[in-house]
């Protein structure tokens, strides 16, 4: 039986399971990349374990989500970012050079490979066919270090694009299509593959933007073939040597297949405060923006900015609207002052950003009260722009530009003639220039390489392990879709406490629940109940590093979002399923539960939980790997990390 491409990547990585789906299996990682946040913890973590240096190469640590450094905070962060990578032998991405999967894509993603990364959004790599997947920082820290990473096998759903986009219409409204049709949990315990004659159509960047959103429909990643689309980008980026040839079997078998015409799409948005609530902009009526943004992760290539000016030129931004637009890295902001397009955005007086998350995470152009931002980001959840009633409608490059001329929500088909256009295309060659990327130091002197650590970066917390009974209150009760956003916001002022565990914790539900951290603390070992897909989002471990710094010992919940489940769990926080959903209604804030001898508890599958109150029992379910029962055994994967290094050493 032949093979899709997933298959092949996985199977010449395979070190343990085998590829059935649902059935656990290990995989070598050949690189990791960090985020500005996640980074600071591989540093704690690398400090904290004892490591040398790590073994995946490249590991790359890119500063761009909290660029701007309008504290000291955040400027000893990125001190201690670049020592840290000099020491352990990362490369080090510095501030203004690029979005990280973004940069990933233009000067390190390889066909064939695998890669692990501590930002949900990894998977855009998959874009130039690797199997490149999200995680926390904690499993991408033992995966840096040599360490297989370990995952239930995914099925593997064809989504097989077949057409033409018409002009207007791009890469944006598929994945908004996929959301509207799968919704944000249609693609758990999933790797969507794309195939199909349309993929043709579309370049590395606009694949990137689809598998990108992958991680919206709760997908593990998304992958697309290594074909001449991959060599032209890879020789335009002085790469090609790099490229390899693989596509799926003509017999390749696939657990479903999804067909999307892409001749019959129309511009699309999703509403506030999710990224399926997609309609057709011509449906949205009367919308009245006072921002929109053009850039992020998903859309900020130079074929994605240029369509937009193309839009914008000879006309003027609406007076009721802030246009601000951030290019994926530098080297598309060297391409669009080469092109003069910059000046074509600058005339219709668009406002241009550093090449950084920026607005995406609420650094810099947070909504005014009710407002609403129209984005080219992926994530409209409520609050993460920085502003918790404001909302924000997610759209193409093409809408975006449209409505910020019309000053309402509008189809760019609606005031811009599209007859014989053509999107814009990327640089036939593009200018490459490697060097904000600082690459790691010779093993030897980087021994003699001093870790610059400011006052704020405090030390990984250590949790205290439960050796008997767990007697527990519960400190919040939740709903379904919670994301690791609400656990801990993001946003300029709450980010620059990022490395300060004690400080940063002091906003664990800040905008959900007020009261939540006082009432953790008052508690000491408390319990979290959640609904579905609970920890959906971004991958933000301090989503379960500061619960647990606060004193919560499990979350019981009707299901779990995969990457949060794993932070819980490196974290030594039980992650625990209510096994009749029922159980769910018998449970209030308030009420404490005991869970009998913890250390046998975590070896089971079905947990007996206590209720005090009533003295009744409910049934929950602790799925976990063996692997991740040892980590709960010592208490957190670093812990574990620890003896495994001193074992070794
Ligand atoms: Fe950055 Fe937003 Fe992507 S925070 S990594 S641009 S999802």
């Amino acid at each position: 039986m032949g093979q899709n491409v997933t298959e092949k990547i996985v199977s010449t990585h395979l070190i343990d399971g085998e590829m059935t789906p649902g059935e656990e299996i290990a995989i070598q990682i050949d690189q990791t990349l960090w985020s500005d946040l996640t980074g600071i913890m591989a540093g704690q973590i690398l400090e904290t374990v004892g490591s040398d240096r790590v073994v995946a190469d490249p590991s790359v640590i890119y500063c761009d989500h909290n660029t701007l450094a309008t504290s000291m905070e955040n400027a000893d962060d990125h001190r201690y970012l670049k020592t840290i990578a000099q020491r352990y032998g990362l490369y080090f991405s510095k501030p203004g050079n690029g979005i990280c999967h973004f940069l990933h894509c233009q000067r390190f993603a390889r066909p064939g490979q695998t890669l692990l990364g501590a930002d949900s959004h990894t998977p855009t790599s998959g874009a130039l066919g690797m199997i490149a997947i999200g995680s926390g920082g904690l499993s991408v820290a033992k995966s840096m270090l040599g360490e297989g990473f370990r995952l239930k096998m995914p099925k593997v759903v064809e989504i097989r694009l077949l057409g033409r986009l018409a002009s207007g219409v791009s890469a944006k409204d598929v994945a908004l299509e996929l959301l509207r049709i799968v919704t944000v949990k249609g693609g758990v315990g999933c790797i969507l593959e794309f195939t199909g004659a349309g993929i043709d159509t579309l370049s590395v960047p606009q694949r990137a933007t689809l598998a990108n959103m992958s991680i919206e429909m709760g997908a593990t990643t998304a992958v697309f073939p290594s074909d001449a689309v991959t060599r032209t980008f890879l020789q335009a980026q002085g790469r090609g040597e790099e490229w390899l040839a693989l596509s799926a079997d003509p017999d390749a078998v696939y657990a479903k297949t999804m067909a999307i015409d892409l001749t019959s799409l129309e511009p699309l948005a999703a509403r506030p405060h999710m990224p399926d609530k997609v309609v057709k902009v011509r449906e949205l009526g009367d919308v009245r923006p006072g921002s929109v943004f053009i850039g992020s992760c998903t859309n900020a290539s130079f074929s994605d900015i240029a369509s937009a000016a193309a839009i914008l030129k000879g006309k003027t931004v609406h007076p009721d609207i802030d246009l601000t637009i951030a290019p994926g890295s530098r080297q598309v902001l060297e391409h669009l002052v080469a092109s003069g397009i910059l000046a074509d955005i600058i005339s219709a007086n668009g406002r241009i950003l550093e090449s950084a998350c920026g607005p995406c995470i609420g650094v810099g152009q947070v909504p005014s009260a009710n407002g609403i931002s129209v984005r080219t980001s992926n994530r409209n959840f409520q609050g993460r722009c920085g502003t918790m009633e404001a909302g924000v409608y997610l759209v193409s490059p093409e809408t975006a530009a449209a409505t910020a001329i019309t000053g309402r929500m509008t189809d760019p088909r609606d005031v811009f003639d599209f007859s014989g256009w053509k999107r814009c295309e990327e640089p036939e060659r593009y200018h490459v220039n490697d060097k904000m990327i600082i690459p790691p130091s010779a093993t030897l002197s980087a021994r003699d390489i001093q870790v610059l650590r400011g006052k704020n970066i405090s030390s990984l917390p250590e949790k205290i392990l439960v050796k008997d009974r767990l007697q527990a209150g519960i400190v919040l009760k939740l709903g379904d879709d919670v994301t690791t956003d609400d656990i801990i916001p993001a946003g300029a002022d709450i980010l620059k406490h990022i490395a300060n565990i004690p400080r940063f914790a002091e906003f664990t539900f800040c905008y959900t629940d007020p009261g939540f951290v006082a009432r953790a603390r008052q508690m000491h070992h408390s319990v979290i109940i959640g609904g579905h897909n609970y920890g959906q989002g971004s991958s933000r471990e301090h989503a379960a590093l500061l619960p647990m710094f606060l004193g919560v010992e499990a979350v019981i919940a009707k299901s779990f979002a995969r990457i949060h489940k794993e932070n819980l769990m490196n974290y030594g926080i039980l992650p625990l399923i209510f096994k009749d959903k029922n159980d769910y209604l018998l449970l209030q804030q308030g009420d404490v539960l005991i869970i009998d001898d913890v250390p046998a508890s975590i070896d089971r599958e079905e947990v007996t939980v206590w209720v005090k109150k009533s003295t009744t029992t409910i049934t929950v379910l602790l799925e976990a790997s063996i692997d991740d029962r040892a980590i709960l055994q010592h208490g957190g994967a670093v812990p574990y990390l620890q003896r495994k290094l001193a074992q070794s050493a």
